[in-house]
């Protein structure tokens, strides 16, 4: 499907409305340390496929964001980017954002998507194989976005790609890039957070409610955490798990120089914490389970002023609505950035940037 050019610009202009609500950075903030785009760590991501957040290192991840704040800033035509590609939008497991925005970002930047909505329309009803389905993928689509329930489902379609695969979101592992949104949304609320050093007394406190073991957006959202020590103090966790953590994501947590704290107590907490990234659905495998009941946030929480709230959405009864028109709330921002960060990702793995942007940008 194609949208004429006059809906696009209808869409640009309104479809950002709900990124409106609440906390609205600006995204030059993130292009104001670094304005040129470094060609060689974007290239990393040419006809490559993105499985897991462990791939972005901090210099990837910064320049993936700032070619998102460039095309969110619409200063450049992109609308004939990606004219010749086909995106497969497959999900075999409920959506709204992920595949929505997918589909967004593709036929903005010219291209055609395909999808699937619901596992039970395709021959999965009939039994057929992920593997023969993958086959299709390849014949059919020059990019696949998979969101699937099982965890194994993304490393045994990848045995038999041979177009990029992003992970849409797999079982209880990863999300990546809702993660790189997630990110985009927090350099644009404080681009220092990657461009600069912040003073010791004001190094962040993040809190993240959930159990990054076995939520995949937690898990995802984490690893880039990692990625700058510099400015981030410490990182609790609020969890009824006894290990949130789980073994691997352990390994990996206790190779940070960032301490990791773990508590039950949010409302004692609340006072210390500067980003507070929220998640109470988790698959744990035979369905969805709920986390809320001790962790819920409203708008006469005792937060500082300044705090910010993250939600991958969708949300339960732990994030109340009267949140929404505060300054607390950047989860809006960070669902509307989405479209951005999955346009710089299509336009990376494409190779189209060095043809989109002006040279001046580009080293
Ligand atoms: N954030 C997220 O993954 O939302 P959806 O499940 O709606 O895609």
């Amino acid at each position: 499907m194609t949208i004429p050019a006059a809906r696009v610009d209808h869409l640009a202009e309104t479809g950002r409305l709900m990124g409106r609500i609440g906390n609205c950075p600006n995204p030059e903030g993130v292009l104001q340390y670094q304005p040129k785009l470094r060609l060689d760590v974007l290239d990393r991501l040419r006809y490559s496929s993105v499985l897991s957040a462990a791939q972005f290192d901090k210099d990837l991840l910064i320049e993936l964001l700032k070619l998102s704040a460039y095309l969110q800033l619409r200063k450049y035509p992109v609308r004939r980017a990606l004219e010749d590609k086909i995106m497969a939008a497959a999900f075999f497991e409920p959506s709204t954002r992920t595949r929505l925005s997918f589909e967004s970002a593709m036929l903005t930047v010219g291209g055609q998507t395909i999808s699937v909505a619901d596992a039970k329309t395709t021959g999965v009803a009939k039994g057929e194989s992920l593997r023969d389905i993958g086959q299709m993928f390849n014949s059919y689509a020059d990019v696949v976005v998979v969101r699937h329930t099982e965890q194994s489902a993304i490393a045994e379609l990848t045995e038999y790609m041979r177009i990029p695969l992003i992970n849409g979101g797999n079982g209880s592992d990863e999300h990546p890039t809702q993660a790189l949104a997630d990110w985009y949304a927090l350099l644009k609320w404080r681009p220092e957070i990657a461009f600069g050093t912040i003073p010791d007394k004001f190094r962040l406190n993040l809190g993240i409610i959930g159990t990054p073991g076995n939520m995949r957006t937690v898990k995802s959202f984490l690893k880039l955490a990692l990625l700058f020590p510099e400015n981030i103090n410490h990182i609790t966790i609020f969890s009824e798990m006894a290990d949130p953590l789980g073994e691997h994501l352990r390994e990996i947590c206790d190779n940070s120089p960032i301490g990791i704290n773990f508590s039950r107590d949010l409302e004692g907490s609340l006072e210390y914490l500067d980003v507070i990234y929220m998640n109470a659905i988790a698959f744990l495998g035979d369905g969805y389970r709920f986390y809320a009941e001790n962790f819920q946030l409203n708008a006469q929480s005792k937060m500082k002023h300044d705090t910010v709230i993250l939600h991958p959405l969708a949300r339960g009864a732990e994030l109340s609505t009267d949140l929404d028109r505060t300054q607390h709330n950047l989860y809006f921002n960070q669902a509307d950035g989405a479209v951005w960060v999955r346009q710089a990702l299509l336009l990376a793995i494409f190779d189209r940037v060095r043809h989109t942007l002006p040279d001046d940008l580009l080293i």
